[in-house]
């Protein structure tokens, strides 16, 4: 989702904030801009499309400044148009502001600045941040009290960063419910929208919370309040590991974070005994436990629920995170939320977390980003400690999800034979890669295909869904999930000959009854995929899986399906990484 970024300080600004834009990238984006500031004029370029393209044919590096500002836009209000990507200008072009998040009452505002003679050039809610702004910096006289006057008109989600053509010597930001963090340096300072932008200049980073103002020159920083009242703030040493984004020898980033999962799966099992002592205690003594989450998470989330019963013999609610207000009314301070969330910046789930503090419940989060707004809001955290995840589409964070979830709750089972079991499975996703071509043959074969099913039961099941999602997202074919029992209570309307399913259908207590739906799709004219460590003449493809003990097949069985959606992608020509329209941190509702 939009990316912000601002940098002061001794360099050329342009050609810095071009490079460190590129880092925002993976959000997903569909256009991009900056704005520098030097004597007394603000040069902006802006435009839709990839920002290496946009810093070519616009000469984006060329803007003179040792200050400015830069965003990287994922449309909400307003088309994906040059006019509607971020910089945006007051009416006399003294302010320049980049924005992501949504403000609520753009409307009523736009139409009380349009009354003020305020005229807009874009169909976006941020374009109001510069004209509010420009009414309020002559009357307020400094940024601060500037920033403080336009946010108490506000209503929504927003970190904005402001630049002013008549003081070059700052960049004032504020924030409400969408990340901004500053970046400390040598006589340079940052804002970004998160660490890894600006990492392999500093490590040494402030997060900016909740309704504060911030304000950073080439000497350092200020926070106040949203009513300017100066805070304390220190400054935390940020992980340089979130500067290891580079593609290595693989084609794209979606690629490498599939093949690393033979080492990530591991890094899950990476736990402080002390805090999976503490998670557990916290869950052993709750009344309710509730899992939520988002997309890929959520099916995570599915498969958490199996195994905290059959392992730890709890019964749990999984609640999307969108619709977790439903349950708000049965929340209290005997009530544990389990946050799963790979960002920690995922809007639904900041919200859904935020209503159950509220309500008193205690919050524990699984996440990847340890620096993000959801590991500084709970109670306790575990890290699924893959690394950083730049693919737009979740891989290697849900086999660490649900790999750590399967740990948690034999532990909480006192079963330590389980985490055994888990190392080896290292061995085993090395030998479920080695066979991507098989894969890419199955691949090839949905050149011509317009829906695709996939079906599993039991802990199969939420694979069944994951498939389907990373189907969809990358390669674009309609492709839906299902329980292989409710096929007959439906879609089996929709299969004909040829029609493909992926069965997933591993030998465990489900096999029999998943290969009986396999006839019934089979009898139906149905092509079968199946994905087994047992092979059947009734499959029409094979993707062969090693023997694992049976709570482990779906880490392992997810692995091929996502092979399977990257290949579809690459042979409809699809760009794996940066599917359309979807961004990598959901930071709006
Ligand atoms: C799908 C995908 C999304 C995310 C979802 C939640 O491949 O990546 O569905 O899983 O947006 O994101 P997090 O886990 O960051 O909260």
């Amino acid at each position: 989702m939009c990316g912000i970024l601002a940098y002061i300080g001794r360099e050329p600004a342009a050609p810095l904030l071009v490079r460190l834009l590129k880092k925002l990238e993976y959000r997903g984006y569909d256009s991009a801009g900056i704005a520098t500031v030097i004597d007394s004029a603000i040069h902006m370029a802006k435009d839709v499309g990839r920002v290496d393209e946009i810093a070519s044919h616009l000469d984006l590096t060329s803007l003179r400044g040792f200050g400015g500002i830069a965003h990287t836009r994922w449309a909400t209000h307003g088309g994906v148009t040059p006019e509607n990507a971020h910089p945006h200008l007051s009416c006399d072009g003294r302010i320049a502001i980049v924005h992501n998040g949504i403000i609520d009452n753009y409307k009523k505002l736009r139409e009380e600045l349009e009354n003020r003679n305020h005229s807009f050039r874009s169909g976006t809610d941020s374009e109001i941040l510069a004209h509010l702004l420009e009414d309020n910096y002559d009357r307020a006289g400094n940024e601060i009290t500037a920033v403080s006057k336009t946010v108490q008109k506000l209503s929504g989600s927003y970190a904005f960063v402001a630049l002013f053509r008549q003081n070059p010597d700052v960049i004032a930001a504020a924030r409400k419910d969408s990340p901004l963090m500053i970046g400390l340096g040598d006589g340079e300072n940052f804002f970004a929208s998160d660490v890894g932008a600006f990492i392999d200049r500093t490590d040494r980073a402030v997060f900016v919370d909740n309704r504060e103002i911030a304000l950073i020159n080439t000497q350092g920083f200020k926070v106040t309040d949203f009513n300017g009242v100066s805070l304390r703030k220190l400054p935390t040493d940020v992980a340089r590991e979130v500067s290891d984004v580079s593609r290595e020898d693989f084609a794209h980033f979606t690629e490498k974070e599939i093949h690393e999962q033979s080492q990530t799966i591991n890094r899950a099992l990476i736990q402080t005994p002390e805090k999976i002592l503490a998670v557990s205690k916290e869950l052993a003594q709750a009344e309710r436990i509730y899992l939520i989450a988002s997309g890929t998470s959520y099916h995570a989330a599915l498969l958490g629920k199996i195994y905290l019963a059959k392992f730890a013999r709890r019964v749990v609610e999984v609640s999307l995170s969108s619709e977790f207000r439903d349950l708000e009314e049965f929340l209290d301070d005997h009530s544990v939320i389990v946050a799963i969330s790979q960002s920690g910046e995922t809007a639904d789930i900041l919200e859904a977390v935020g209503i159950a503090r509220q309500r008193g419940a205690r919050v524990v989060a699984l996440i990847n980003a340890e620096e993000s707004s959801l590991s500084r809001t709970c109670d306790l955290s575990l890290s699924i400690n893959c690394g950083p995840e730049i693919g737009v589409a979740a891989t290697k964070s849900f086999t660490s999800q649900i790999t750590l979830l399967n740990f948690l709750a034999s532990q909480m089972a006192q079963k330590r034979r389980n985490q055994v079991e888990l190392e080896a499975l290292s061995k085993k996703v090395d030998n479920i890669l080695a066979q991507d071509k098989v894969v890419r043959r199955v691949a090839h074969k949905f050149n011509a295909v317009s829906d695709l099913y996939f079906i599993g039961r039991g802990v199969h099941y939420p694979i069944a869904l994951e498939g389907a999602l990373k189907m969809k997202e990358l390669s674009y074919i309609h492709a839906e999930g299902l329980s292989a029992g409710e096929l007959k209570h439906g879609t089996l309307a929709l299969v004909t000959e040829n029609t493909p399913v992926v069965a997933l259908n591993p030998e465990d207590a489900t096999y029999e009854e998943t290969l009986n739906s396999v006839s019934e799709l089979k009898a139906r004219g149905a092509r079968v995929i199946g994905v087994s460590n047992r092979v059947s003449t009734l499959y029409d493809d094979f993707i062969q899986i090693p023997s694992v003990p049976n709570d482990l097949f779906p880490i392992i069985e997810v692995i091929p399906l996502q092979l399977l959606a990257y290949y579809a992608a690459l042979e409809r020509q699809a760009d794996p990484d940066y599917p359309r329209n979807l961004a990598k941190s959901v930071t709006v509702k």
